[in-house]
């Protein structure tokens, strides 16, 4: 994976990218009917709420980074990651993965990225972070009843157990490696430096094209994938971009062009660049307005459209 490129803008399907996309920032069942009929959309709302509106096994493929439990304040009523307690958290998103589940088709696959946390060791407090506004929250939450200050949450496993136990397959742990990660200040334990993409699934046969994508000397693909994580301008101190190297080999496994792929925590809009770049269309909600904006814009600088909203001056200046 270390070696794998991303898609050159030369070499993808150009008939795509003529098509506008579907701007809405109040969706409705008849917008969501339609997009999922022909189209490719940005919708700004809470996830669970416009999944409700979409019909059942409507999408081919999910791939998305929930927020973490806990890490982040995204200044937005509604928003995830701020529960009191990590088994709420899980709850709030198993219930939101049910409605995933609903729209996936019977063969679609759901592609999870999802990184872990540590209990807070005792500290109240989260010092202002100077390189990371957004991890700035000023309350740590209480250590999860059943666990011990310092220790390793176990989130995605958590998670993941929770989705089997609602019917999902879980089908593979994908370490997401990454070799460039951020230094830690502690000592008692080695740098956190992966996260994971879980590969889950609604049946036990589904669209997965094996040979998509090869690794070194053409071998299969194997279940660690080294990739950088990638700063973006206009997202940095809000929120974690996942890269689009890590999305674009999900894309090439779950689907075909003209496919549609759902990112229902869409944030700056990579999953949407990612499946456009590959001549997939594309649906993905986002919560926060400053978001959603943000990832039409970024999508506008690929070339695309965006039905209702033109952005001709800032568009050249996105830097993606
Ligand atoms: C980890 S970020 C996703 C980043 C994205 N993968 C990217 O590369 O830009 C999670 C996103 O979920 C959004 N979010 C939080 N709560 C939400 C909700 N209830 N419904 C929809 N989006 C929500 C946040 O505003 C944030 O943009």
């Amino acid at each position: 994976m270390a070696n794998s490129e991303t898609t050159a803008r030369s070499d993808r399907p150009s008939t795509l990218f003529a098509e506008p996309f579907v701007v809405d920032d109040s969706p409705t069942v008849e917008s969501c009917a339609r997009i999922v009929e022909s189209e490719s959309g940005v919708l700004l709302g809470d996830a669970e709420r416009v999944l409700k509106m979409f019909p059942d096994r409507s999408v081919q493929m999910v791939v998305t980074s929930p927020p973490y439990w806990s890490l982040r304040d995204y200044h937005i009523d509604g928003q995830i990651g701020l529960e009191k307690s990590v088994y709420q958290y899980i709850e709030r998103l198993a219930d939101i993965f049910d409605e995933v589940k609903r729209v996936l088709k019977d063969d679609g696959t759901f592609w999870l990225n999802i990184g872990d946390s540590y209990t807070s060791g005792g500290r109240k407090w989260r010092a202002p972070d100077g390189k990371n506004k957004a991890r700035a929250m000023s309350v740590r939450p209480d250590t999860p009843e059943g666990l011990k200050p310092k220790e390793l949450i176990g989130v995605p496993w958590r998670l993941a157990f929770a989705l089997q136990s609602r019917g999902w397959y879980l089908r593979s742990d994908i370490v997401w490696d990454k070799p460039n990660c951020q230094p830690e200040s502690v000592k008692d334990r080695p740098t956190k430096c992966h996260e994971y993409m879980f590969l889950l699934t609604k049946s036990e046969s589904y669209k997965y094209d094996v040979d998509a994508v090869k690794g070194p000397n053409g071998r299969r693909i194997r279940d660690v994938w080294s990739v950088n994580t990638r700063s973006y301008k206009e997202a940095a101190g809000h929120f974690a971009i996942y890269p689009i190297e890590l999305v674009e080999p999900c894309v090439k496994f779950g689907s075909s062009e003209g496919d549609l792929i759902l990112d229902p925590f869409l944030g700056s809009g990579t999953s949407a660049v990612a499946a456009s770049r590959l001549g997939r269309r594309f649906v993905g909600i986002e919560l926060n307005p400053d978001y959603y904006e943000l990832s039409l814009k970024r999508l506008c600088a690929e070339g695309m459209y965006a039905k209702g909203k033109v952005y001709e001056r800032d568009c050249d200046s996105v830097d993606c």
